[in-house]
C-alpha cells in the first residue's frame, strides 16, 4: 500500500487530484469507504478542528489506520484547518497522516513564521506526516451561504500573489500549498460559485513547484475543476455537498420510516446520499469518466 505521500506523488504525476472529504461522523465515513471500495482510487478524510473533538482524534485515527491496514484501502487522516501549535501536537500525537497548519488570514511574516515552527516540530516527530500550508482568505465554515464569507479573497488584487506563494514554500518547507484563487468555503444555495482564477493557479504551481491543494471545492463546475487539476491542483476539498447530502439522506430517512428507530437502519439513506456524491466527485476528480 501507497503511503500518503507517495499517494500524492502519484496524482502530481498522473495529473489527477485526490479528493479530501470531511467527515463528522461514522455515516460519512461509512459512505466514503464504501466508495473507495468501489472505485479503487486512495482519499484524504479531513476533520475540522470541531470534527476532530466530536469524533475524537484518537479513535478516528485508529479507526481509519485499521481500514487502511485490514481492508487495505487506500484512506488517509488530515488534520484539516488546525490553527494553533497545541492542535498541531494533538494531531500528530493521535497518528494523523497530514496536517494542515491554517495561517492563511494572518499577514504573510507571521504566517511563515509559525508554519516553519511547525514543520520543524512534525518533522521531528515524524518525516512521514504530509504538511499543508495555507496561504490567503477563502472564508470559514462550510455552511449553505446567501453572501460571499467575510473577508474573502475574491478580487483579482486579493487572491494569493504568486510571489508571496514562492516565499512562502521556500521558508516553509511545506508539502503542500492552498492558495486562495477564487475558491469559498462553503456554497451558494441558489447561485454559481464565483469562478476559479486558472492562470493564477498554473503562475503558483509553476513557481512553487509542489502540490496544490483545492480548498472549497463545493459548487464549483466540473470544467473548473478539471481545468485546476490541468494547471497544478493534486488535492481538492469537498465538504458543504456533502454535508447537504447528509441532511437530506436524514430527512429522507425519518420521513419515509416514522416508526423506524434503529439508527443503524435510518443512517443507510444518509449512506448512499453521501456516497453519491463522493463518487461522483472521485469520478471526476481521477478523470475516470
Ligand atoms: O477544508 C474543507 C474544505 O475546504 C471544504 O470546502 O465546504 O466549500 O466544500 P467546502
Ligand atoms: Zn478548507
Amino acid at each position: 500500500m501507497k503511503t500518503a505521500r507517495q499517494t500524492l506523488k502519484e496524482a502530481e504525476r498522473k495529473k489527477v487530484a485526490v479528493g479530501h472529504f470531511n467527515i463528522s461522523d461514522l455515516a460519512g465515513l461509512n459512505a466514503i469507504t464504501e466508495a473507495v471500495a468501489e472505485l479503487k482510487v486512495p482519499v484524504f478524510i479531513g476533520t475540522s478542528e470541531g470534527e476532530a473533538k466530536f469524533l475524537d482524534r484518537k479513535a478516528i485515527a485508529a479507526y481509519i489506520k485499521t481500514l487502511r491496514e485490514e481492508l487495505k484501502l487506500p484512506i488517509f487522516l488530515n488534520s484539516d484547518h488546525t490553527h494553533s501549535f497545541e492542535e498541531v501536537k494533538k494531531a500528530v500525537a493521535a497518528g494523523y497522516d497530514m496536517i494542515l497548519f491554517d495561517g492563511g488570514t494572518l499577514p504573510i511574516g507571521e504566517n511563515i513564521r509559525q508554519t516553519k515552527k511547525i514543520v520543524k516540530y512534525v518533522r521531528s516527530k515524524n518525516k512521514n506526516i504530509l504538511i499543508e500550508g495555507e496561504l490567503g482568505n477563502i472564508g470559514s465554515g462550510s455552511t449553505i451561504r446567501k453572501e460571499l464569507p467575510a473577508g474573502a479573497a475574491i478580487k483579482l488584487e486579493d487572491l494569493t500573489r504568486t510571489e508571496d506563494a514562492a516565499k512562502f514554500v521556500r521558508e516553509t518547507g511545506v508539502d503542500m500549498l492552498a492558495p486562495a484563487v477564487g475558491n469559498i468555503h462553503g456554497m451558494f444555495a441558489n447561485a454559481p460559485e464565483p469562478a476559479l482564477n486558472i492562470r493564477r493557479i498554473k503562475e503558483i504551481k509553476d513557481a512553487v513547484k509542489i502540490p496544490l491543494v483545492l480548498h472549497g471545492g463545493s459548487g464549483n463546475t466540473d470544467s473548473d475543476f478539471l481545468a485546476s487539476i490541468e494547471a497544478g491542483v493534486n488535492v481538492i476539498h469537498i465538504s458543504t455537498e456533502l454535508r447537504l447530502a447528509w441532511r437530506k439522506g436524514m430527512e429522507g430517512s425519518l420521513a419515509g420510516n416514522p416508526e423506524e428507530i434503529a439508527a443503524y437502519k435510518l443512517f443507510s439513506l444518509v449512506i448512499s446520499s453521501v456516497k453519491q456524491v463522493a463518487i461522483k466527485r472521485l469520478q471526476l476528480f481521477n478523470k475516470l469518466v
